[in-house]
């Protein structure tokens, strides 16, 4: 492990943390986790956190808003990468200054796992999130915290299944609503993938304070061409509803 940075993750046991921290572990990085007592008490988390046991992860009592649980799990580690949710986007401004006591962090990932927000035109509800992320950058660098954001587009796991449709968690069976006009190129990432380009990202220098923009050619397709795709794989046309702009 000489050499490999020590990592410590800020929602690991989110939906995208657990693979990064996965490819965090099995990299061979000293991987450390925070975790709230009612994580661990939940539930619905054992299987996770008895999978992070086996992985070796070390787990550091603390919360987002207990600042001194922040600083003293921090202190024990060289890079920070945060997965908190939505909710907690614009509260990571405490994760800056739990960053700054400690004063050892060579880097921050800060919560981000999508589009680039400084290049989209989005609608709501998107737009919200992406301006929220924006602003959070604008602070990383104000306050010259090391930083790399990771730009995944999109989940594959969240979007690929249901054609990109919201709410289904199931391929469409007739209909197929296309926001636009579906030409629009899309880049569709496995979230083990981004786990391991985010935990290559960690130790390489080219990629401090830049955007890590994790787009391979073959994973970049239209949704017109995904649902053609479908389509040749069930055999069974689907009528696409476009909702213009
Ligand atoms: N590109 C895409 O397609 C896509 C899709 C969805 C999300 N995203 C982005 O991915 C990032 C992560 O989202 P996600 O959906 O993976 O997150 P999530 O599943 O909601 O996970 C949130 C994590 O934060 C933890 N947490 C909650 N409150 C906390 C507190 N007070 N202190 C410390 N930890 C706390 C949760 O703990 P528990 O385990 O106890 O709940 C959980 O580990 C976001 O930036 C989001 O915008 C991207």
């Amino acid at each position: 492990m000489a050499g490999k940075s020590k990592i410590l993750f800020i929602g690991g046991t989110g939906y995208i943390g657990k693979f990064i921290v996965e490819a965090s572990a099995k990299a061979g990085h000293d991987t450390f986790v925070l975790v709230r007592e009612s994580t661990l008490s939940n539930p619905t988390k054992t299987k996770l956190i008895d999978t992070f046991k086996s992985f070796g992860v070390t787990f550091v009592h603390g919360d987002l808003y207990d600042h001194e649980s922040l600083v003293k799990a921090i202190k024990q580690v060289d890079v920070v990468i945060s997965t908190v949710g939505h909710a907690l986007l614009a509260d990571q401004v405490k994760l800056i200054a739990a960053i700054k006591e400690a004063g050892n962090v060579k880097r921050f990932f800060p919560s981000e796992f999508g589009n680039d927000v400084d290049r989209v035109h989005a609608v709501e509800p998107a737009k919200t999130t992406y301006n929220t992320k924006a602003q959070f950058r604008r602070i990383v660098e104000a306050e010259g915290i090391p930083f790399t954001y990771v730009v995944n587009f999109f989940f594959a796991g969240y979007f690929l299944p249901n054609l990109a449709q919201p709410g289904p968690v199931g391929p469409p069976k007739d209909k197929v609503v296309i926001l636009g006009d579906g030409n629009t190129k899309a880049v569709f990432n496995k979230e083990e993938d981004i786990g391991t380009y985010t935990i290559n990202a960690v130790d390489d220098p080219k990629t401090l304070n830049k955007i890590l923009y994790i787009k391979p050619p073959h994973n970049i397709i239209t949704l017109n061409e995904l649902v053609s795709l479908w389509e040749k794989k069930t055999g069974k046309n689907l009528e696409r509803i476009y909702v213009p702009e």
